[in-house]
């Protein structure tokens, strides 16, 4: 196991949009929590050197910073150590102790520069909030931070979502990750944004080719469907999971996949705290593995290699996906061309069995 992702729920409050595993009001149960990492950890994790870590949310720059940095002390050796943070809770402190504790990355969730949008979002963050903690952590010496933008915000205009891509530019990020806002149906912003969700959604492709052109012409590499990223800098934790490799995951709700198997912990707290993960776990046989690692392989901009999964393809949806100019392949490997990338997932439904 290479990979480790470590989940930090607390948030100061629930944004309307977000279907993570999160919790409110319960600070009280941070440094019960990071106990109870460091116990599964023990019991998962011989403690030898990983390559990544990934500490996602929630909001994990909410965890109390002497909780926090002992979670950190804790974790193993590994050369990517990436944060995730929400701007609002960025301090030139945190970000010194962040990167005293051997943090080399931090996700900066900035959404948006419009301050209408980011309300619609229910952010906390405002766009100066987003530049200043930008800078609070280049001041502290962080060379590689990512910025998470959203598209297809109800209410958004192409040129909102212009204007969104050349603040982020402008800012000068190692990486960009920009997705599509994924809205859950029943849920209280989709039912009060029905109507502009759906104008969006019609939009959805317009923007996907608007965010990959503006980026690319700013230098930025597209290598991952959603992902952009300068001078090499490619997330090395998510290249994990688009690459197929297994990987650990500790925390309320926190997922892994090892070998044949794919596990979820307990989402409610409580439970996790007892050391109850009442885990659901599903079996991955060959045929299941072979089929992701084409799916996942194939969002990147990398030729995916086919030893050993050429049996997930479908021989007649690869002439056909081929004869469309939707992908190229020689003996040895397969890859999508641009075209083929912007319809993703029907290009890939095709290429399977
Ligand atoms: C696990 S979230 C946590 C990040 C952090 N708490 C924040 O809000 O900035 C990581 C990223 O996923 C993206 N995200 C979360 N919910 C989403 C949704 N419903 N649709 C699309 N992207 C979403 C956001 O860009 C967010 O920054
Ligand atoms: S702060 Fe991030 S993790 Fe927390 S509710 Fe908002 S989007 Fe979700």
């Amino acid at each position: 196991m290479n990979h480790l992702y470590v989940h930090l729920p607390f948030c100061a409050h629930r944004c309307g949009y977000c279907d993570f595993v999160t919790v409110t009001n319960h600070d009280h149960l941070h440094a019960a929590y990071v106990d109870s990492l460091i116990r599964e950890l023990d019991a998962e994790h011989d403690g030898s050197p990983v390559d990544t870590i990934f500490l996602g949310g929630g909001t994990p720059t909410r965890t109390a910073l002497p909780d926090l940095l002992r979670l950190l002390e804790a974790l193993p050796a590994a050369h990517e150590v990436t944060v995730e943070a929400n701007p609002e809770t960025i301090t030139p402190d945190l970000a010194a102790a962040l990167r005293g504790a051997g943090v080399t990355r931090v996700s900066l969730g900035a959404q948006s520069f419009q301050p209408q949008l980011l309300e619609t979002l229910e952010r906390h963050a405002t766009p100066d909030d987003v530049r200043g903690a930008f800078a609070t952590l280049r001041e502290a010496g962080f060379d590689n931070v990512s910025l998470d933008l959203i598209y297809g915000i109800p209410g958004q205009t192409p040129d909102d979502l212009a204007a969104d891509l050349r603040a982020a530019i402008e800012l000068g990020p190692d990486h960009i990750s920009a997705y599509e806002l994924e809205a859950k149906p029943g849920t209280r912003f989709t039912i009060h944004h029905g109507d502009e969700l759906a104008r969006q959604a019609e939009a959805m492709e317009d923007y996907f080719e608007r965010v990959v052109a503006l980026l690319t012409d700013a230098g930025y590499r597209w290598y991952e469907t959603a992902n952009f990223c300068r001078d090499g800098k490619r997330a090395e934790h998510n290249l994990g999971y688009w690459l197929g490799r297994d990987y650990l995951g500790i925390g309320v709700g926190a997922v892994s996949t090892l070998g044949a198997e794919r596990r979820r912990n307990t989402p409610k707290l409580s439970k996790y705290l007892r050391g109850d993960y009442d885990r659901e776990v599903e079996p991955l046989d060959e045929a299941t593995r072979a089929k992701e690692r084409v799916m996942l392989g194939l969002r990147l901009d990398e030729p995916l290699p086919l030893a050993g999964i050429r049996h997930a393809l479908d021989p007649a949806g690869l002439a056909r996906v081929r004869q469309l100019g939707l992908a190229e392949h020689d003996e040895e490997t397969l890859a999508l061309t641009a075209r083929g990338r912007f319809l993703g997932g029907a290009v890939t439904a095709e290429l399977l069995n």
